[in-house]
């Protein structure tokens, strides 16, 4: 299975990985993660990174397709791939093309996770993230059981450095004149599939699972 899960920052693109990866087996590449693990661990890929994710900018073409390529020729990859948050210019979507069809593996499906702006700001500002194994939570639609402490590994929660309104209007501005774009693309080959993300949780993966068993 050769997929994509893009939509706004906020839309649920980590959330629904998750339970996709859960029922499918199939490796998770999220850009976001791999620049945020890049930085932790204080390399020079995660320190040019910073300075673009700090103010809600996306990371240069260059830097990103070359990460991602990386990832894509691992062995684990021979049975497919879900990547999130890539591609999300067409200068990525075209590299991403190529990538692809020379390890065999086209994008066979683009999820699409469709939501209103203004319900962004309130999943963004109250996502928690845990800091031993990125699961994702919310202080009201998914509260963890014990307070800032992960239900799975136990470790510490904590918030995104770009987790601000201010900056979350910058990556949404960025969606709209980048993404866009890259949606328009996969459009035109007929791959896309627009899924409500407004819905609870398990209504939102019901409907990414009806474009995903017909693959
Ligand atoms: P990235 O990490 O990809 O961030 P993003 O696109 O802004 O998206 P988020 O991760 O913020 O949101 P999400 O859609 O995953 O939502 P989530 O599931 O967590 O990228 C960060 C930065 O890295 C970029 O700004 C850029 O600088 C750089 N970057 C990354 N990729 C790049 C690329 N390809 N090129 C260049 N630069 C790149 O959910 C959010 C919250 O909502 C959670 O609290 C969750 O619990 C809650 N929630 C989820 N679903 C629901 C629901 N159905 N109902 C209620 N609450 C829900
Ligand atoms: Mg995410």
């Amino acid at each position: 299975m050769n997929i994509l899960i893009m939509g706004p920052a906020g839309s649920g693109k980590g959330t629904m990985s998750a339970k996709i990866v859960d029922k499918y087996q199939i490796p998770h590449i999220s850009t976001g993660d791999m620049f945020r693990e890049n930085i932790s661990n204080g390399t020079f890929l995660g320190l040019t990174a910073k300075k673009y994710m700090d103010q809600g900018l996306l990371v240069p073409d260059e830097i990103t397709i070359q990460m991602v390529e990386k990832r894509l020729l691992k062995a684990d990859c021979r049975i497919g791939y879900l990547l999130d948050g890539f591609p999300r210019t067409l200068a990525q979507a075209k590299a991403l093309d190529e990538i692809t069809k020379n390890i065999g593996r086209p994008v066979e499906s683009v999820i699409n996770l469709t939501i209103d702006f203004d319900q962004l700001a309130q999943r963004i500002t109250g996502r928690r993230l845990c800091k031993g194994c990125d699961s994702i939570y919310h202080i009201k639609n998914n509260p963890s059981k014990v307070s800032n402490i992960c239900d799975v590994c136990g470790s510490q929660l904590y918030q995104r450095s770009d987790d601000t309104v201010e900056q979350l209007t910058v990556r949404i501005e960025e969606y709209e004149r980048s993404t866009k774009l890259v949606l328009e693309y996969f459009s035109s080959e007929g791959l896309v599939f627009d899924v409500n993300a407004s819905q609870a949780m398990n209504d939102v993966f019901n409907d990414i699972d009806k474009a995903l068993v017909k693959i």
